[in-house]
C-alpha cells in the first residue's frame, strides 16, 4: 500500500519526537511491503515566524490532500504570557481542527504492567485500567462567540451545541462502546447548564438504537474525582470539548507519563493523530523528550486511517518490549541510565 501522510511537526519537542514516529513508521513499511510518502507541513509558532499565520492555507491544502495527518505539537513561550498577542500558535490547532472537520477526538487511556508503579496513584487503584475518551473537538465554548464588553471590563466566551453536533459524537461512543464492553458514560454538567441538559437528552433518545449499551451519566465535577479514585471502572467516556480537555490532562498521568498517551481526532474528510502532551518548551532540543505518545499515535494511524491493524500491532509489541528492557526517556529512568529522545526512537526502528 502507498501511504500519504501529512507531517506537521509543529513547535519546542515536535520536529523531535516527530522525528522518532517517521522511524518507526518506516521500519514498519519496509517490514510489511508499504510505501510511506511524507508530506511535511508548517503549523504553530513555526509557521508564524514563517509566514505571518499559525495554520498557513498551504498547509490546509496537504492535509486535504494526504489520506491522515500526524502532528506533533503546538505552543511556544513567548506567546503565554502575552494576553495581547493578535496571532497565537494554539489557533493554528483550532482553525485546522475547524476546517478539516476533525470533531471527535478519541483519547485512550491505559497502563503499561512495566510502568504500573510509575503511576503518581496506587497500583491497586490503576491495575486493569483502559479507557478511552470521545472528547467533541470542533464545538462548545472554544467556537463560540468570544469578546469584550463595557469598555473591555466584562469577558464572554459562549458554550453553543447544536443536537447535530452531539449526535454525530454521540454516534461514534455508542459505536465504540459495541466494540469494547458496551459501557457508556456521558460527562456533563446537566444540573446547571443548557447545553450539558441537551447533551443529556439527545444520547438519552439514541439509547433505544443501541439497546445492548449500558448509559451512565454523570456530573463532570464527580467523574473529575472519580477518575483517580477507581479508574478501571470507567470504559467509554464522551463528552464536550473543554470538559474533554481537562479530564483527558488529568488521566494522562494515570499511566505513569504523559508521554505515553497517543490520540486520534476523526472527521469526515481526514483524521489526525497526535500525542497527547503539549510542546513542552523546557526540554526543546535537549533530546530528553518521550517520543512513545507519537509512536503510539503512528500505530493509531496506521489501524484508524489505513486498516493495517497488525501494523499498528507490530508497534504496540515493539513499544512494550522497550519498556520492559529499560530502553526509556529520562520521565521513566528513575535514576537508572536514561536513553535519549533519537536513541529510542533507533532502538525501535532496528528491532522492529
Ligand atoms: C489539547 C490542547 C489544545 C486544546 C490547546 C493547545 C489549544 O490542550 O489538544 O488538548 O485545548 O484543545
Ligand atoms: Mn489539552
Amino acid at each position: 500500500m502507498n501511504l500519504k501522510i501529512a507531517l506537521l511537526a509543529g513547535d519546542g519537542i515536535g520536529p523531535e519526537v516527530i522525528a522518532q514516529a517517521v522511524k518507526v513508521s518506516d521500519a514498519i513499511a519496509t517490514k510489511f511491503n508499504h510505501t510511506i510518502e511524507w508530506k511535511p507541513a508548517l503549523i504553530g509558532a513555526i509557521a508564524i515566524d514563517e509566514t505571518g499565520v499559525p495554520y498557513p492555507d498551504e498547509t490546509h491544502e496537504i492535509c486535504l490532500n494526504t489520506d491522515a495527518i500526524l502532528f506533533g505539537a503546538i505552543g511556544h513561550p513567548k506567546y503565554d504570557n502575552d494576553p495581547s498577542a493578535k496571532v497565537r500558535p494554539e489557533q493554528g490547532l483550532l482553525k485546522m481542527r475547524k476546517e478539516l472537520g476533525l470533531f471527535a477526538n478519541v483519547r485512550p487511556t491505559f497502563t503499561f504492567p512495566s510502568l504500573i508503579d510509575k503511576s503518581p496513584l496506587k497500583r491497586e487503584r490503576i491495575e486493569g485500567t483502559d479507557l478511552v475518551f470521545l472528547r467533541e473537538l470542533t464545538g462548545g465554548i472554544y467556537f463560540g462567540e468570544k469578546g469584550r464588553r463595557d469598555g473591555g471590563e466584562t469577558a464572554y466566551d459562549n458554550c453553543v451545541y447544536t443536537r447535530h453536533e452531539v449526535k454525530r459524537l454521540a454516534k461514534k461512543g455508542f459505536e465504540l462502546a459495541m466494540n469494547r464492553s458496551k459501557k457508556l458514560c456521558c460527562v456533563d454538567k446537566a444540573n446547571v447548564l443548557e447545553t450539558s441538559r441537551l447533551w443529556r437528552e439527545t444520547v438519552q433518545s439514541m439509547e433505544k438504537d443501541y439497546p445492548e449499551v449500558e448509559v451512565s451519566y454523570e456530573f463532570v465535577d464527580a467523574v473529575a474525582m472519580r477518575l483517580v479514585q477507581w479508574p478501571s471502572s470507567y470504559d467509554v467516556l464522551i463528552t464536550e470539548n473543554l470538559f474533554g480537555d481537562i479530564l483527558t490532562d488529568e488521566a494522562s498521568v494515570i499511566s505513569g507519563s504523559m508521554g505515553l498517551m497517543p490520540s486520534a481526532s476523526l472527521g469526515e474528510k481526514t483524521s489526525l493523530f497526535e500525542p497527547i502532551h503539549g510542546s513542552y518548551p523546557q526540554a526543546t532540543g535537549k533530546n530528553i523528550a518521550n517520543p512513545l505518545a507519537t509512536i503510539l499515535s503512528a500505530a493509531m494511524l496506521f489501524e484508524d486511517a489505513f486498516g493495517l491493524k497488525d501494523e499498528a500491532t507490530a508497534i504496540r509489541a515493539i513499544v512494550n518490549k522497550s519498556l520492559a528492557e529499560g530502553i526509556v526517556t529520562e520521565d521513566l529512568s528513575e535514576g537508572e541510565q536514561a536513553y535519549g529522545t533519537s536513541e529510542v526512537g533507533d532502538w525501535l526502528a532496528k528491532n522492529i
